[in-house]
């Protein structure tokens, strides 16, 4: 399973990218508002970070903007997956980019019917957005399960970029269920090291060593 970084904040990608845990980076409007930073110059800083995709969201709604929003974006560097949402115009733009050959992510996708007409366009990726399922009671889990269980009988390419993760075990079940990728927000990401019975038994062992008065070095 690839692991992407849900951010735009460069210290953040960083900190996981030496530990090899960065495989792509996912940006969008309200990430690249909370970093304050300019939209081209962030994005363009990331891409020199990070070998993997990075996706940089259009902002525009009509299809023509948005491609030509989305050739500009794509100038930043080689590994930018162009981020369009899923309507019809953000359809059409998927279409144009992947025929053009570029990597294009579509986004905000809750149904399955969605996400099988996305592929149909030639999306590289299909983001189905878990926590915001979840948000409004219904099962962001299931939207993955159906997604895969779509592609695998079609053997569509389309890779699922499962998103909107908010929890550690959001990881797991996506995994569990074969996402191709997880995108995170660093904090999730770094929770996953995180069990409190590892807590409990190394503070156990530490107190267990003090007893021994030895030291190794
Ligand atoms: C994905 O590409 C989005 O940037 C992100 O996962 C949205 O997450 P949120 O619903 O927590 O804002």
């Amino acid at each position: 399973m690839k692991f992407f970084v849900d951010t735009a904040e460069i210290d953040a990608i960083a900190e996981l990218n030496a530990l090899g845990m960065v495989d792509g980076v996912t940006t969008n409007p309200s990430l690249i508002a909370k970093s304050g930073r300019n939209i081209l110059e962030v994005t363009k800083e990331i891409c020199a970070l990070v070998d993997g995709p990075v996706s940089a969201e259009v902002v525009a709604t009509k299809a023509d903007d948005m491609i030509a929003e989305g050739r500009k974006l794509a100038e930043i560097a080689d590994n930018i997956a162009i981020k369009v949402p899923l309507t019809w115009d953000g359809l059409k733009a998927c279409k144009t980019f992947s025929d053009e050959g570029r990597m294009v992510n579509v986004t905000l996708c809750f149904s399955p019917n969605q996400a099988l007409i996305a592929a149909k366009a030639g999306a590289t990726f299909i983001s189905p957005f878990i926590g915001r399922l979840d948000d409004i009671h219904l099962d962001g889990m299931d939207l993955i399960a159906d997604i895969r269980e779509i592609y695998d009988n079609y053997g569509f390419e389309t890779q699922i970029l499962a998103a909107s993760i908010r929890t550690p075990n959001h990881v797991a079940q996506s995994a569990r269920i074969g996402a191709d990728v997880i995108t995170a927000p660093p904090a999730v990401i770094k929770a996953l090291a995180s069990h409190p019975l590892t807590d409990k038994g190394l503070a156990a062992f530490m107190a267990d060593w003090e007893k021994t008065g030895q030291t190794i070095l």
